[in-house]
């Protein structure tokens, strides 16, 4: 009886520190408290507890990062990489660059067969997908902006690894439709596999993540890229086609590099230099509407759609021909972002009609054979913002999931132009700019961003989506700036996106259909898709109100401090 007694009340304590209670919050506003949008609302949560206890928006940051790798398994990481900018209250503007890199056995030709043709399972599924991971490096580089040790910016992460979390619908969902992936992926069972199918409410433990993000806890950096957590890295290589060593992940660095900063009406926008593509197309998709006084339009009228998919049109050619990782290629930034070159560029503009975008660009595209990123936004109270983005690349990504270890690693080898002309998995095309090498990093679109106005933070904003993430994120800020649309509506209204090839614009439910029959009759080709993007948004007006909004398509949740 006492037995009995003594597991039952274990038990009911243990039921209790299960994390039951999800509470999806759309939107914040606040004037003097700091705020956090990410996918997950024990996510937010775990970030905006960070600055409960004194930490500033970098706190908040990597404790919110490091919790999302445990709730949303499917793009939060740290078998991943990604991308951050921040803007201090002092004025400094930076960026953490912790996108993986091709291991050190990499090559250019790795994905093609003995006829030279390319092999899109292999650099999308299992092992010989899979770049180093940086995330946690890039915690460890953001650390030195913030205030509380990595003790306790990584505790809320091991707590929902260890006692569990219910999954939300969506996640169920997610789950179930990849458990195919999972077994053929997997040679040893994972948490993630079930024999019944997820539902929600189910709870999800990962004890072997918790044990990994201890020893990260322990040990720093050197707990995931040295000893036993890099050890069960290299066995999971082993298990299957992996390639990547030892003295890969020891070697692993992140990078600092200088944001790209330009003025938009007024406004200065700070965004992620290359290897993203997301702040030079960011960049070329604004000043080339710029020509057009788009704000004389309304959002998703005829005349702005037609001006902004033909700036996407020439920014992503651009993107095929001459961009790629800047520490292996020369950087034509400064003169792609040219105002001389975006004029000379937009000449061949014609208003009413669809420039085929053979007239625009020189890949030679090649037949394609076929998501899931993550993106967090954050002010603190006292004036710094920080936007991140970060990925595994696909859902799950490569699907292989560490034994022992217990974490997903990326399929992120896809995001490199694996052959001349053929498209990764969200269809982008490249050449030599963005070809493999050991060492290298693969180009992104991930468009983390900051403006600013008159020198404090104005929008924080990023998303999801391969490559519609820099067409969502230019959408987001001409909403702002020039249709002058609140944050509710920049996020939740129906979005469209373009990117030189395919040649079809894409456009979400409900986009108004008298521009999409307009579009037509000019020429353009609809492809209407289900959802573009997930935008976590934060938006601080003259008197320093802000308003934080979480994309009303996912479980995405904002919190305050
Ligand atoms: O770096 C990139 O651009 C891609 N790996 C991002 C992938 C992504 O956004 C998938 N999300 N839906």
């Amino acid at each position: 009886m006492k037995k009995l007694l003594f597991f039952l009340i274990l038990s009911s304590q243990f039921a209790f520190s299960q994390f039951t209670d999800i509470n999806i919050v759309k939107e914040i506003r606040s004037k003097d408290k700091g705020l956090v949008v990410s996918a997950h609302p024990l996510a937010s949560e775990a970030g905006a507890k960070m600055m409960k206890m004194g930490g500033n928006a970098f706190d908040a940051v990597i404790a919110t990062q490091l919790a999302l790798a445990v709730v949303y398994p499917q793009a939060g990481n740290i078998g991943g990489g990604g991308f951050l900018v921040g803007v201090k209250n002092n004025g400094e503007k930076f960026t953490i660059d912790f996108r993986e890199t091709a291991p050190s056995k990499a090559s250019r030709d790795m994905y093609l067969d003995k006829n030279g043709n390319a092999n899109t399972d292999l650099s999308q599924n299992g092992r010989l997908a899979v770049g180093i991971p940086g995330s946690v490096a890039g915690f460890y580089a953001t650390l030195k902006h913030a205030k509380l040790p990595m003790e306790n910016l990584i505790q809320p992460a091991i707590d929902l690894a260890e006692k569990g979390f219910a999954v939300t619908e969506k996640e169920a969902r997610l789950l179930n439709s990849q458990m195919e992936y999972f077994n053929r992926h997997n040679k040893l069972q994972t948490v993630f596999q079930k024999k019944t199918p997820w539902k929600q409410g189910d709870i999800l433990m990962q004890k072997d993540l918790a044990e990994t993000l201890k020893r990260i806890q322990k040990s720093g950096e050197k707990g995931f890229y040295e000893g036993k957590t890099a050890e069960l890295i290299a066995e999971e290589m082993k298990r299957g086609n992996g390639i990547i060593t030892l003295n890969d992940l020891k070697n692993y660095k992140v990078a600092q590099r200088k944001p790209i900063v330009f003025d938009y009406k007024g406004n200065e926008i700070v965004s992620m230099p290359l290897p993203s593509s997301g702040g030079v197309l960011l960049a070329q998709m604004l000043k080339m509407s710029g020509f057009e006084n788009l704000e004389q339009y309304q959002q998703n009228s005829t005349e702005a759609v037609q001006i902004m998919v033909e700036a996407e049109r020439r920014a992503f050619a651009d993107r095929a021909e001459f961009m790629g990782d800047p520490d292996f290629i020369k950087d034509q930034t400064e003169m792609l972002i040219s105002d001389e070159y975006l004029k000379n560029r937009w000449k061949s503009f014609s208003k009413n009609q669809a420039t085929p975008s053979s007239e625009v660009g020189k890949i030679t595209p090649q037949p394609k054979e076929s998501t899931e990123t993550t993106h967090i936004s954050i002010i603190d109270k006292e004036g710094n913002a920080v936007a991140v983005t970060t990925t595994l690349n696909g859902l799950y990504g490569s699907k292989v999931v560490v034994s022992g270890a217990g974490f997903f690693l990326n399929n992120e080898m896809d995001d490199f132009s694996i052959k001349p002309g053929v498209p990764n998995m969200f269809g982008a095309v490249g050449g030599e700019a963005n070809s493999i090498k050991a060492g290298k990093r693969m180009l992104s679109s991930m468009t983390p961003t900051i403006v600013l106005k008159n020198g404090k933070p104005f929008i924080v904003v990023g998303t999801p989506g391969g490559t519609t993430i820099p067409t969502s994120v230019y959408q987001s800020v001409v909403n702002v700036i020039d249709f002058k649309l609140n944050p509710n509506m920049t996020v939740n209204s129906p979005k469209f996106h373009h990117q030189w090839l395919p040649e079809s614009v894409m456009v979400e439910k409900n986009f108004p259909e008298t521009t999409i029959k307009n579009l037509e009759k000019m020429n353009y080709k609809i492809e209407r898709v289900a959802q573009i993007g997930r935008t976590e948004m934060i938006v601080v007006d003259e008197n320093g109100n802000a308003t934080a909004v979480a994309d009303g398509r996912g479980d995405d949740s904002v919190a305050a401090e």
